[in-house]
């Protein structure tokens, strides 16, 4: 079980010294995110299931910050520079009480305790989406993102083989990850 923790709109101060403001996405948020997508590594694109460097999907997800079945949430510094992004979209149908976690830090803020920070508030954000159930899946070669989430209580619940075909063409195990959190 989750325990509830993080407020949205918060100050995290990192392990290295540093701090970033953590926030709901904006719609102005636009050019920053389309930013953050090219900030990321070749690596993490290839994995990722959404491809932040195209256009469409900054203003796919620019436009849904209003949209009431879904919360994102930045982190952004003092410049205003977004360094990381987490999502919970509550799940339609008969899975309407699971909300479905996304989670990637830029590679220059990674391992100072930015995507702790932001997955358990995110795990906040989707408690108040009103769901009991949070779910993450990732590719079972993100192994920074399983440790994260076991650490924040997230269980395996299954591993789908060859389900995702990673952006160089290439056939990858999913890991699927699930908590229940407090209403
Ligand atoms: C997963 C991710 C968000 C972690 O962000 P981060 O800011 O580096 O995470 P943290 O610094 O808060 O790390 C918290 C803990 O996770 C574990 N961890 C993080 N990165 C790790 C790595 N590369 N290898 C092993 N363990 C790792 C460690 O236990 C770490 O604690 P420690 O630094 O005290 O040892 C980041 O690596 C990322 O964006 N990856 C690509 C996207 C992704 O895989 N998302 C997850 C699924 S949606």
């Amino acid at each position: 079980m989750v325990q509830r923790s993080h407020a949205v709109g918060s100050v995290a101060f990192l392990k290295d010294g540093r701090q970033v403001h953590i926030r709901p996405l904006l719609e102005d948020d636009r050019d920053a995110l389309a930013a953050f997508g090219m900030s990321l590594s070749k690596n993490d694109l290839l994995y990722l299931e959404d491809d932040f460097t195209n256009p469409e999907i900054i203003e796919r997800l620019s436009n849904a910050v209003r949209a009431e079945n879904w919360r994102q949430l930045v982190a952004v510094t003092d410049e205003g520079q977004i360094v990381a992004y987490a999502a919970a979209l509550r799940m339609p149908g008969w899975s309407n009480h699971v909300a479905d976690i996304r989670l990637i830090v830029t590679p220059t803020w990674r391992r100072s305790g930015l995507g702790m920070h932001l997955a358990q508030a995110i795990v906040e954000s989707a408690r108040e989406l009103g769901v009991t159930k949070v779910s993450v899946d990732m590719l079972a070669a993100q192994t920074a993102g399983q440790a994260i989430f076991s650490r924040l209580g997230f269980a395996v619940e299954g591993q789908l083989v060859r389900h995702a075909i990673d952006r160089d063409g290439n056939l990858q195990d999913i890991v699927i990850m699930s908590a229940f959190v407090r209403v």
